[in-house]
C-alpha cells in the first residue's frame, strides 16, 4: 500500500512530532525556519493527503483548490483557527485537528506575567537602568509607580479554557472581583468566583481588562474607540488572544490621549509588528512577540498532538482533538 503524502510547513517543529509522521508517511517540509513562501506552499500542497500547518499560514479557497481532492486532513499546531476558512474546509469534507488544553497553562501564565509587567511598568523600569533615568533620580517616592492587583477588579473577555486559567491564577493575588463576559454564562465561573456581566459593564468596572476570547466575526475589532471610551482612565488592557480583536489605531489614540492608562500585548496586527510601528514608541505599551504558548513543553505537546491528529484521521480513527 502506498504511504500517505504529507506537507509540513516548517522544518523546525519539535523532532519527535516529525519522526512520528516520517515513520508512516512521505513527508515534504519547507526548508527554511520561517513561514513558508506562498508559492512553495501552493506548489507543494498539490496532491497531499495531509497538511501540518501553523497560525502563520492562510488556509483559504485558493490553497484548498491547489491541494485538490486528495487532502483529507489539516492539523494546525495551534488552538486558534482564525487562519483557516472552516466553511471551505467543511464543504470539502476535510477534517481539521487543533491543539486545545496543551497550551492552556503556558498561555494563562503568560497573560498574568504580561499583566504584571504592564501594571508594574517593568520594561520601562528596566530601561531606567540603561538610559540613565535611575542615576538621575535614585529612589524617589512616586517614581516608576504602577498599579497592584490586590483589591482590584479584573475583567476577562472570553472565559474559555485560557480565560479560566487566568482567573484561577489571579485569585492568589487577592483581586477583589473577577468579572467575565462572553456569549454564554459558564458553569465553571462559580468555582472561580467570577461574575457574568455585559461587555459594557465589564468595561466600566474593570481595572484590568484581559482579552482571552477567540477571534471571529463577533469579536473582530471589539475593542474600538467606543469601547475605550467606556473604560476607566486608569484601566490596563491585556491581549493574549488575537490582534484582530483590537482596533489598533484606536488603541494608539487611547494610549496617547490617556483614555486608558496602559496596554500589554502579546498579539497585534500585523505580526511580526514592524519594529518602527508607533506602538513600539509608547512607554505605556508593553509588547511581546506572540509567545503565549512558548514553553518547550507546550510547543512539544502541541506538535505531537498535531501529528497524532493527522495520523488518526488518515487511519480513519477518532482524532484526539478534532475541530471539525
Ligand atoms: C494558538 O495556538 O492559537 C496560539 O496563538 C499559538 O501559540
Amino acid at each position: 500500500m502506498s504511504r500517505p503524502r504529507l506537507l509540513v510547513t516548517r522544518p523546525d517543529i519539535p523532532p519527535e512530532a516529525l519522526a512520528m509522521l516520517r515513520e508512516r508517511c512521505d513527508v515534504t517540509t519547507w526548508d527554511h525556519p520561517r513561514p513558508v513562501d506562498r508559492s512553495f506552499f501552493l506548489d507543494h500542497v498539490k496532491g497531499v493527503d495531509g497538511l501540518f500547518c501553523m497560525v502563520t499560514e492562510k488556509i483559504d479557497k485558493e490553497l484548498l483548490d491547489a491541494a485538490g481532492p486528495s487532502l483529507k486532513v489539516i492539523g494546525t499546531m495551534s488552538v486558534g483557527h482564525d487562519h483557516i476558512d472552516l466553511n471551505e474546509v467543511k464543504a470539502r469534507g476535510i477534517k481539521v485537528g487543533f491543539t486545545p488544553n496543551v497550551l492552556t497553562d503556558s498561555t494563562a501564565e503568560l497573560a498574568v506575567a504580561l499583566l504584571l509587567m504592564t501594571a508594574r511598568r517593568l520594561v520601562e523600569a528596566r530601561d531606567q537602568i540603561t538610559n540613565g533615568g535611575w542615576a538621575g533620580c535614585a529612589w524617589s517616592p512616586l517614581w516608576m509607580c504602577g498599579q497592584g492587583l490586590a483589591g482590584s477588579t479584573a475583567g476577562i473577555v472570553g472565559l474559555g479554557r485560557i480565560g479560566q486559567g487566568v482567573a484561577a491564577r489571579l485569585r492568589p493575588f487577592n483581586v477583589s472581583k473577577i468579572l467575565y463576559t462572553g456569549r454564554t454564562e459558564k458553569p465553571e465561573a462559580r468555582d472561580l468566583g467570577a461574575e457574568y456581566v455585559t461587555f459594557d459593564d465589564l468595561l466600566a468596572r474593570s481595572d484590568f481588562v484581559i482579552i482571552t476570547c477567540a477571534l471571529n466575526e463577533s469579536t473582530k475589532g471589539l475593542f474600538n474607540e467606543a469601547a475605550f471610551k467606556k473604560m476607566k482612565k486608569t484601566a490596563i488592557l491585556i491581549n493574549t488572544s488575537r490582534g484582530g480583536t483590537v482596533d489598533q489605531a484606536a488603541l494608539v489614540t487611547a494610549l496617547k490621549s490617556g483614555q486608558i492608562q496602559a496596554a500589554g500585548l502579546d498579539v497585534m496586527t500585523p505580526e511580526p509588528l514592524p519594529s518602527d510601528h508607533e506602538l513600539t514608541t509608547l512607554t505605556n505599551c508593553t509588547l511581546i512577540p506572540h509567545v503565549g504558548s512558548a514553553t518547550v513543553k507546550s510547543r512539544t505537546d502541541m506538535a505531537t498532538l498535531t501529528s497524532r491528529n493527522i495520523l488518526a484521521a488518515l487511519d480513519g480513527s477518532a482524532m484526539p482533538a478534532q475541530l471539525c
